[in-house]
């Protein structure tokens, strides 16, 4: 049976960036920069590279760069044309493909992810869909997670999630999987999934990482769930009752993951990206050596 690709991508962007703070007082974390170009772009990029046609940005107060970024810029690209700069100009031009269309919808109230993927609910309607956080940066070079998501759901029609192993004494920051026995290959069956368990309650050391491709059942499990303890609708209790309902797999991915949401995590980024970006790399790893040579 042949599946429709995944048409839609969701980018849950209206969190506060607090980690960040005050660079993220009056513009949004995903517009961070990890060399030369902002998070949300990467993740752009990651979902068109899987099939999308159609982003939904859920989007909050002091968000308006990011539909800027995706937007035409008139005057700059004029600039540019007039003073000859074609490959800038290409550059800007490629931010957003032909044939891709953005849509924005308003996060009111910061009340989880689960709530801010119900409010991509009118903008998806009833086809599966994935979701990208953008603070979840994963470079993984021609086979993008979302990409090898989307191949898997074509072949089973489950929804699948990405993981990874973390260390055990961290699963209080992550939704947790537990998982049908090892079966040595990196697409499991998932039996359960807690969100941000006590090391000693976790059933695994198996974190999700912000990529889902989920069947459109969800948005129904996530008008009935109830709020966390904190207030928040959480996607990974939703997603708990998917697992009893339809089923959902899991894929440990290959490739290396930043958790840009932390400071560590963006300047781990940052210097990896440094170091293999075609103009910047060699004098980047010069200038690393000096630094290590003089310290
Ligand atoms: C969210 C999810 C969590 C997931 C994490 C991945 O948490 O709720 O299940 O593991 O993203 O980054 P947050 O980081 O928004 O607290």
């Amino acid at each position: 049976m042949t599946r429709s690709a995944i048409e839609t991508v969701v980018f849950p962007v209206a969190g506060l960036g607090t980690r960040f703070l005050p660079a993220t007082k009056a513009s949004p974390k995903e517009m961070l920069p990890i060399v030369d170009k902002p998070l949300i772009q990467y993740a752009v990029e990651e979902a068109i590279a899987a099939g999308a046609r159609t982003l939904v940005f859920v989007t909050g107060r002091t968000k308006r760069a990011l539909e800027d970024h995706f937007d035409m810029a008139y005057e700059l690209e004029t600039e540019l044309a007039q003073r000859g700069k074609q490959d800038l100009l290409d550059t800007v031009r490629g931010v957003l493909p032909e044939g891709i269309h953005c849509v924005y919808v308003r996060q009111r109230e910061a009340l989880g992810l689960g709530h801010a993927v119900l409010c991509a609910r009118p903008l998806v309607g009833d086809k599966p869909f994935g979701v990208i956080l953008a603070d979840d940066l994963i470079e993984a070079g021609d086979r993008p997670v979302m990409m090898q998501l989307a191949e898997r759901y074509a072949a089973t029609g489950r929804s699948v999630i990405s993981v990874e192993a973390v260390e055990p004494s961290r699963t209080q920051h992550y939704g947790v999987v537990d998982i049908e026995a090892e079966s040595g290959e990196r697409f499991h069956s998932v039996r359960g999934i807690v969100e941000k368990p006590a090391p000693e309650d976790a059933p695994s050391n198996l974190a999700v990482v912000g990529r889902y491709i989920l069947t459109p059942r969800i948005f129904q499990l996530l008008e009935t769930t109830a709020p966390d303890h904190r207030g928040e609708i959480q996607l990974t209790d939703a997603i708990a009752s998917l697992i009893d309902e339809q089923g959902v797999d899991c894929l440990e991915f290959e490739g290396t993951h930043y958790d840009c949401g932390s400071k560590l995590g963006y300047l781990r980024a940052t210097v990896d990206y440094a170091l293999n970006h075609p103009e910047l790399g060699a004098d980047f790893a010069a200038f690393l050596r000096d630094r290590e040579v003089s310290a």
